[in-house]
């Protein structure tokens, strides 16, 4: 997490980077801090805790912060609290070198005792500042900042995506990535870093990715890419398809209100192009993989966290159902270090929305390593697993600024859903299945825009539980993984302690929890299981239990064993999730608003993980 914007031209950099830092907020925003060049080459500094809005208050007037070179920072601390002067940008002891960083230094308690033993001085209790005063080591010896910089980064073990700037050379901004997202924004006569296209997108359409051990050196006029070995590199200009209006909220509160409201698109947006009615099948062009190749797949691993390992949850419980494929769902974090075994004809998805999560990237890497084939879901073009991955599939559900993700799940879960029917056809899938699925799928916007017009019905049914201090979300089989989705959605954003748990499992512990103080969200559509989770919603009501129950459109016998029910409209199994989440959604972004709570960035989380 954390955003790095960079700006070097004929332009006022300091509005510039501050409005860039802004549009990056979401990524981490617990201080910010900017260092710019002034016109008499004198390096200037500005930090703060807190918000953005927080270090432009504390701002001198602006023909102190002039300049046409600047770097700006806003953080998600991993080492050092979120202090002043914790905050980024560092310097070296002589503040020539000012320097941001996103991911982490893993070793930089040995490099910083080093350093202390040649009298370096640190003001921080972050990670980031041993770099600056590594990079001022060897430019003392070296002087040459470029140098400088490639032999501090081969001493680093970790993550960083840097941005540098030095009052020696008043023209230049030096970057550089391993692990952390870096982008290079083209202008005329000008030019930006950044950590992603939301903040230059504005001034360029642009951009050049760059790559793990890739340092640009760049000013007004002209950029040189090298490797950390100071061996040149051509990099390619990719162009920019959406446009601001993207990622401005419009006539929403929040952001993420905005994008549960762009499901009925961004689900259309997920399956467009990818349906072949004729064949009653899929296609999934983006795998690179021949029908051959995929007839051979025995077995599925799909890694991912959070909302994403959500939806890897309910890819397996399709793909399994509809392809009779055994699927072995992972959370990174574990998968990366406990040595998986990869049989042969095994398949690995990663399944990422920012396409940077550290140990979601991770995870990829070694399942490389092991030689397996690994391939993407993710949202974002050019994000760093899309373009290690051996293929992939992009989700096409447009920028996601809302820490908690919604529209990115719906969006993983349709291509799951397609991928089970590609696989499925080609094994023991009928045609009347495959024709029954893409007839329901394409019908789905339409369902989910039914279900949002009910959300002032919904918002009410949030009062009732904003003051509850835990909550209980159940399902059963393919909604499982919803009940859990629901839970973290309702956490992450309104800090109410909450669990999803398979519906029968909460007879085996969780009912303990019951009273007439919590509310218990039950996801009981009609399908196979509704006796039997109605059975387990009359084991809640017998304990007094407030039932809020996700049900069918039509149920009515429903309603006797619930407080309040939600309805939501018939389908198939299997696409099912794309609907129950909904109400979930927007229960938690109900409840966190009216809690008074900072919807889009809650407390403690970014957007994207990219540090572990
Ligand atoms: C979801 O609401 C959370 N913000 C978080 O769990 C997120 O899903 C997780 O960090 C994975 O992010 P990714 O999909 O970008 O890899
Ligand atoms: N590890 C650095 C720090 O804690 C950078 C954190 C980030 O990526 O924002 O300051």
């Amino acid at each position: 997490m954390c955003g790095i914007v960079g700006y070097v031209g004929n332009r006022n950099a300091t509005p510039i980077i501050i409005e860039g830092i802004k549009r990056l907020e979401y990524r981490g925003y617990d201080s910010a801090g900017i260092a710019i060049i002034n016109k008499e080459h004198e390096l200037k500094i500005f930090k703060e805790a807190g918000k953005i809005i927080d270090l432009e208050r504390s701002l001198p007037a602006p023909n102190e912060t002039s300049g046409n070179i600047g770097i700006a920072h806003t953080r998600w601390a991993t080492h050092g609290e979120p202090t002043t002067t914790n905050a980024h940008p560092h310097t070296n002891c002589c503040n020539t070198i000012a320097l941001i960083h996103n991911g982490i230094i893993e070793n930089y308690k040995i490099l910083r005792k080093k350093l202390e033993a040649e009298d370096h001085i640190f003001v921080s209790e972050t990670d980031t500042e041993v770099l600056t005063h590594l990079i001022g080591h060897f430019y003392r010896e070296e002087n040459n900042l470029l140098l400088a910089v490639q032999e501090a980064l081969k001493l680093v073990e970790g993550a960083y995506g840097i941005a540098i700037i030095c009052s020696d050379f008043p023209d230049q901004i030096i970057a550089a990535r391993k692990g952390s997202p870096l982008i290079l924004g083209i202008g005329k006569n000008e030019f930006f870093v950044a950590s992603d296209v939301s903040a230059i997108i504005i001034h360029t359409k642009r951009v050049i990715y760059l790559q793990d051990n890739e340092i640009v050196t760049v000013n007004k006029n002209n950029f040189e890419i090298t490797t950390i070995n100071n061996k040149i590199v051509t990099a390619k200009v990719s162009e920019i398809d959406w446009d601001v209006s993207s990622i401005e909220k419009g006539e929403y509160k929040h952001f993420m209100l905005k994008e549960i409201f762009e499901q009925p698109k961004s689900v259309g947006n997920a399956f467009r192009g990818r349906l072949i009615p004729e064949l009653s099948t899929t296609r999934l062009g983006g795998l690179g993989l021949t029908e051959e190749e995929l007839r051979q797949v025995e077995r599925l691993h799909i890694i991912a966290c959070g909302t994403s390992w959500h939806a890897a949850l309910i890819g397996k419980n399709i793909i399994e159902g509809l392809a009779r494929i055994p699927v072995e769902v992972e959370y990174a974090s574990e998968y990366r270090y406990r040595n998986p075994i990869i049989p042969d004809n095994t398949v690995v998805f990663v399944i990422s929305q920012s396409g940077e999560t550290a140990d979601t990237l991770a995870a990829l890497r070694e399942a490389k390593s092991k030689g397996a084939r690994v391939f993407g879901i993710t949202n974002v073009v050019g994000s760093t697993i899309a373009r290690e991955s051996d293929g992939g599939v992009y989700i096409h559900a447009g920028t996601e600024i809302g820490v908690a993700s919604t529209k990115a799940l719906t969006s993983q879960v349709t291509v799951l859903s397609l991928l089970a029917v590609l696989l499925g056809r080609m094994r023991n899938l009928s045609s009347t299945y495959g024709t029954t699925f893409i007839e329901e799928l394409i019908k789905i916007p339409e369902k989910i825009q039914r279900i949002l017009d009910n959300n002032e019905e919904i918002k009410k049914i949030a009062g009732t539980i904003k003051d509850s201090t835990n909550a209980l979300y159940l399902g059963r089989g393919v909604n499982y993984p919803i009940a859990l989705e629901g839970a973290l959605k309702l956490k992450e954003i309104s800090y109410i302690h909450a669990e999803g748990y398979p519906a029968a499992e909460m007879k085996h512990g969780p009912i303990a929890l019951i009273d007439k103080n919590m509310p218990v969200i039950v996801i009981a559509l009609k399908d196979v299981i509704y006796d039997k989770i109605v059975s387990n919603l009359e084991e809640v009501k017998a304990r007094k239990g407030r039932i809020i129950t996700i049900a069918t459109e039509g149920d009515e016998t429903i309603k006797d064993i619930s407080e309040n029910v939600i309805y939501i409209p018939q389908t198939i199994n299997v696409l099912q999730p794309l609907l129950s989440v909904i109400p979930l959604q927007l229960l938690a972004y109900h409840v966190a608003d009216l809690r008074n709570l900072d919807v889009d960035q809650p407390r403690n989380l970014a957007k994207s993980v990219t540090v572990e």
